[in-house]
């Protein structure tokens, strides 16, 4: 039987504690109350959004964009906890910034009691420098120089900005605990409560976490005299938990604070990277001299035991991690599913050498050390193949001519780093000069660490920007969030699988806002090597044939196979003033603010999207997290301010204009809406915004 971790079943719940629950309805009352128009269904009541969606399709003429969480009204949340809050055992640690993944760990079997990982991905900039000293209780390190971006930092003011930024970087561990009221608090004091950041062990090298796998030879031979261990953990996006109990957190822009290229041995290959106060975010572990093939990896952390060391597992490679999904079957090898989050970036599978067995609890934590990562290779004719990586596997290149922007990247040989290839005489030169992997790359470690552009090699489909992957509670299938087809200098994505999500005949009116994808392996076997693959519902506007909602990123499922969607969207609520003219990446501001959407994964209204929530101003919600008796899910508001900072007196921005599309499409209308200039959320009376997690329930 699937493992699914934090799901275990809802129904049971309801009859066995007869509680209040979080989620909205049993699917059958839901679908009966799904009439457009309605507004509104047993459970929830959605909250507004400023595009038509279903079921309400409404048109709204204004609009007025919030600084607040908005829930639906029989919902209420608190804030579990938020940067800078000193909750754990050395009083110099604070909760990390951007907060993304959360993973909730059972302590007791009613949930009253539990561990919370949370991620932390990055700083924004604006914000953080912003609010630092008011929240942390210390000026920034060169804060004057970085707020008049006037002078310079000395080479030790540089050195402490850097530490300082991948502080916030990394993860948390805080120790749960529900009163009587349904709230969750922070335990504190406990001794669970703890930080693994993006500099854990530079200063204790007691505390450096470890590698393991067919790559840890690589790094264990690196110039940075440590061996395997290895400095922090940073740039840690969305990921898992293991049937085991585990975390798996993803490191994904990694290459923001590394360079990231590599040669035929995967090392790192030179690269001068300055200081730019402009971008102060950027390039602190090249600052603090990390070796940058450390670093891009999936980490598993064990919350529950404070001693164990957090392992890198290089069997999983070396890419822009979003997440992992974790499918176990009794008896089948275990199965990780994953995704590129960069421009053509791939679909990857890893699948271990030995069987996953219930019974052996923790001692499956091996089957992470051991196994074949494999690239997806989508078919435009709904089937797929998984490509291994492996020195044996022969050189086929993806082809430009197919890929949005028309480029792929290559291994470039024997300077390292990549090579773009555009047309088909390039890829015919590739194809003669290298036959396998094992002319490309000297081992497999190699192989792994430049994952992306091996995979490039051997013909993994380049995608539309992979998010989080999903799997189906009940039927094991893949659901995969592409969050945006547009093309970039480093690619696009395969404009044969992604096409019908993206574009219509004039390419204008149903913009690259992507898509969810569904993966069906073959006999339905974690092991399989070939697979199915459909569009499960696109993005966009109603009227555009999308779902009404714009940028899938974090994904999660309830016990009832609900799919919970958080958008991702870069330019909230910028002005669309003129529909006929915009090009189509500049319709994103249509969408509003980011928001969570609830949406029926089976049944006559699978496939349409209910908002649940909307985030304050400039924020990302991520990490959805259901409790397993599915009462309380936590959620990530992840750098409320993004853009304007510190909100100071109820700021706000001059009304702008949006001219959206009736659902019907048949007309355009225009919409007025009041913005807000800066954030405050989470905190009262204009105080300074903070990345936070809440916990969410019925009221
Ligand atoms: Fe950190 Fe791909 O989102
Ligand atoms: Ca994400
Ligand atoms: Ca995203």
């Amino acid at each position: 039987m699937d493992s699914v971790m934090q799901r275990r079943d809802f129904l049971e719940f309801l009859a066995a504690a007869g509680a209040a629950t979080l989620l909205p309805v049993p699917a059958e009352a839901a679908r009966k109350a799904f009439v457009p128009g309605a507004g509104k269904l047993p459970g929830f009541t959605p909250v507004a959004v400023p595009a038509p969606t279903a079921p309400t399709f409404g048109e709204l003429t204004r609009f007025e964009v919030k600084d607040a969480l908005v829930v639906p009204r029989e919902y209420r949340y608190e804030v579990v906890v938020a940067w800078g809050d000193r909750v754990f055992a050395d009083p110099a640690d604070h909760f990390g910034y951007n907060n993304d993944f959360t993973a909730f760990l059972p302590l007791s079997a009613d949930d009253s009691e539990g561990l919370l990982w949370v991620n932390h991905e990055y700083v924004s900039e604006k914000p953080w420098l912003d609010t630092y000293n008011s929240v942390i209780g210390k000026p920034l390190p060169g804060e004057a120089v970085l707020r008049t971006q006037a002078g310079s930092l000395d080479d030790e003011q540089k050195r402490a900005l850097a530490k300082a930024v991948l502080y916030e970087q990394g993860g948390s561990i805080v120790h749960l605990r529900r009163d009587p009221s349904g709230r969750y608090q922070v335990v504190k004091g406990s001794k669970y409560n703890r930080r693994v950041s993006g500099i854990e062990g530079l200063d204790k090298p007691e505390r450096l976490l470890d590698a393991d796998g067919p790559a840890a030879a690589v790094l264990a031979a690196g110039k940075d005299g440590l061996g395997k261990r290895i400095v922090g953990t940073f740039a840690n996006c969305s990921g898992g938990v293991t049937p085991w109990g585990t975390v798996l957190s993803c490191e994904e822009n990694f290459q923001s604070q590394v360079p990231d290229a590599v040669d035929s041995r995967g090392v790192p290959v030179a690269a001068k990277v300055g200081f730019d106060p402009a971008s102060f975010g950027d390039f602190a572990g090249a600052i603090l001299g990390l070796a940058p093939n450390k670093y891009g990896w999936v980490v598993e952390i064990d919350p529950r035991r404070p001693e164990a060391v957090p392992v890198k597992r290089t069997a999983l490679g070396r890419f822009r991690h979003e997440n992992v999904a974790v499918r176990a079957v009794e008896g089948k090898p275990l199965a990780c599913y994953m995704g590129d989050d960069r421009t053509g970036g791939h679909t990857w599978k890893f699948v271990s050498r030995q069987p996953y067995r219930t019974a052996a609890g923790a001692a499956n934590r091996t089957l992470l050390a051991e196994g074949t990562l494999y690239v997806a290779r989508y078919r435009p004719d709904g089937t797929g193949e998984w490509v291994p990586l492996v020195l044996a596997t022969p050189v086929d290149p993806a082809d430009p001519a197919y890929a949005a922007g028309g480029r792929v990247l290559l291994p470039n040989r024997p300077a390292g780093g990549p090579v773009a290839v555009d047309t088909p005489e390039q890829v015919a030169a590739f194809k003669e000069r290298y036959k396998t992997l094992g002319d490309l790359y000297e081992s497999e470690g190699a192989v792994l660490i430049d994952a992306f552009l091996a995979a490039n090699a051997v013909g993994g489909t380049p995608t539309a920007r992979p998010e989080d992957l999903e799997i189906h509670p009940t039927d094991g299938s893949v659901f995969v969030a592409y969050t945006s087809g547009a093309a970039s200098p480093e690619g696009g994505p395969d404009e044969r699988i992604f096409v019908t999500a993206f574009k219509t005949e004039d390419k204008r009116d149903k913009p690259p806002h992507g898509a969810i994808y569904r993966l069906f392996e073959e006999a339905n076997d974690p092991a399989a090597l070939r697979f199915r693959w459909k569009t499960f519902v696109s993005s966009g506007e109603i009227a555009a044939g999308g779902a009404g909602f714009a940028f899938p990123d974090n994904l999660c499922f309830d016990s009832q196979a609900n799919l919970w969607i958080c958008s991702d969207i870069g330019n909230q609520n910028q002005p669309v003033p003129n529909r006929t003219n915009a090009r189509a990446s500049a319709t994103s501001g249509l969408f509003g603010s980011n928001t969570l959407w609830f949406m029926a994964t089976d049944g006559a209204k699978a496939g349409a999207a209910l908002p649940f929530a909307t985030g304050p101003v400039e924020c990302e919600l991520t990490g959805p997290t259901f409790t397993s008796d599915g009462r309380t899910l936590f959620l990530a508001v992840q750098h409320p301010g993004e853009g304007g900072g510190w909100r100071k007196n109820g700021a706000t921005r001059p009304e702008t204009e949006y001219e959206l599309l009736s659902a019907d499409g048949k007309r355009t209308f225009v919409q007025t809406r009041s913005l807000p200039s800066g954030s405050n959320f989470p905190s009262p009376d204009g105080g300074p915004p903070k990345p936070c997690v809440v916990a969410i329930r019925r009221r």
